[in-house]
């Protein structure tokens, strides 16, 4: 201290030059000194980039909302760039009136805002085979969380009238994937949404710009992008993603289907792989998010010594159904290593699982729905690593 701190005693750049004005930057952008902060794809993962995922830089986001740009992309056939004026949605099948909406038609409906998480099935998915990507932005990454403005699924079923036999509602995508699944009309009723906002601006094109299904709670896959049109019908459609894909093969020969639920879950963003502790011993945040799709998380506990003690995790932030969860555990580190791990409860009673507890239940086959406990390895060096304790 004392040679002084350059950072107070330096004339900085900054200090002198007259900076860009009011008109630079119409659409903002983040500092550069964040532009590490980005969407990650890995490229082994699939054959191409259309028809792939990238994945939310969760380790270095706090709160509980994701911002626009860096919520993770999943799509099957690229992203469609549509033109909203040339955009409907049609409601067909069993129902009284059969019906087109304009994008102008559907502003004219009463309209909601809710926070949800989305998960893709597949998040954590390879790790049901044991510690695999080094990183939550990898092993949690296909999840985010934002704020739509939308109309009620169920404003615009009743618009058309429900024929008494109707039972189940198919979501169909603009984009060349033509994504379908089947939702039965109990959901549909209840808390769905036709969305055209995020966070307050229209959809990005990347998640379905400029309109789209959300199904609160229920895997990403359900959440059709580019929406065009909803069949209402009296039995499930047996499509591609709910029989081929988005099942879970038991050991028995046997596959769970229809597993629309996420179940509760919950993971440590920092420190983590990707965000080492960048200080000596002494106060420590451990920071991570939670997340349920029966409903509000009531608690989280975290372990510093790989699941042999709990302590109960502060939550901040707001507590809603459905939504990410922030958490924190405020530690005096002593600088020894530690195996930190989160278990979350949510309001139906469910305790997120080990991973060893989920094998025994499901086998070793599956990809989809792992709500696993995740261990990070801290070392005393502040690195950290993904490993598994059974
Ligand atoms: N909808 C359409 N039309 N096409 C798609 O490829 N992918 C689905 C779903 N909806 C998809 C789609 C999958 S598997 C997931 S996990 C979510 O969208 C991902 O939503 P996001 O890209 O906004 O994160
Ligand atoms: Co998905």
């Amino acid at each position: 201290a004392a040679e002084g701190d350059p950072a107070i005693l330096e004339v900085k750049p900054w200090n002198q030059y007259l900076g860009p004005g009011v008109e630079a930057a119409p659409y903002g952008v983040p500092s550069p000194y964040e532009s590490h902060v980005v969407r990650r794809d890995v490229a082994w993962l699939t054959a191409s980039t259309e028809s792939s995922v990238n994945f939310t830089p969760i380790h270095e986001l706090d709160g509980i909302i994701t911002p626009n740009g860096l919520c993770f992309e999943r799509h099957h056939a690229g992203v469609a760039e549509i033109d909203p004026a040339e955009h409907r949605l049609m409601i067909n099948g069993l129902v009284e009136t059969p019906l087109v909406f304009t994008m102008a038609d559907l502003m004219r409906f009463p309209r909601e805002n809710r926070i949800y998480f989305l998960e893709c099935a597949a998040n954590s998915g390879m790790e049901w085979r044991g510690a695999q990507l080094n990183g939550c932005q990898y092993t949690h990454g296909m999840l985010h969380c934002v704020m739509y403005t939308g109309v009620k699924l169920s404003t615009l079923l009743e618009e058309a009238g429900l024929r008494s036999s109707a039972a189940w509602v198919l979501p169909e995508g603009a984009d060349a994937s033509l994504m379908t699944r089947s939702v039965p009309l109990e959901k549909a009723m209840d808390d769905c949404l036709v969305a055209f906002r995020m966070n307050g601006e229209a959809l990005r094109p990347e998640q379905g710009y400029p309109l789209r299904l959300v199904v609160p709670g229920w895997e990403g896959n359900m959440w059709v992008k580019w929406l065009r049109r909803l069949e209402v019908g009296d039995k499930p459609w047996q499509q591609r993603e709910e029989t081929s894909k988005y099942t879970d093969l038991l050991t028995n020969g046997k596959a769970r289907r229809f597993t629309w639920v996420m179940d509760v879950k919950s993971v440590i963003t920092s420190p983590s792989p990707q965000k080492p502790v960048g200080h000596g011993p002494g106060p420590m945040v451990i920071s991570g998010i939670a997340w349920s799709g029966n409903g509000r998380v009531t608690r989280v506990d975290v372990s510093i010594d790989g699941g042999r003690n709990w302590r109960s995790a502060r939550i901040d932030g707001p507590s809603l159904s459905k939504a990410l969860h922030r958490f924190y555990l405020d530690i005096d580190w002593d600088g020894s290593e530690l195996f930190l791990q989160s278990r979350a409860m949510d309001e139906a009673g469910v305790v997120q699982p080990t991973k060893d507890v989920l094998r025994a239940a499901r086998g070793d086959n599956s990809i989809y729905h792992n709500n696993g406990i995740q261990t990070w390895h801290i070392k005393s060096d502040g690195s950290a690593e993904n490993v598994e304790i059974s």
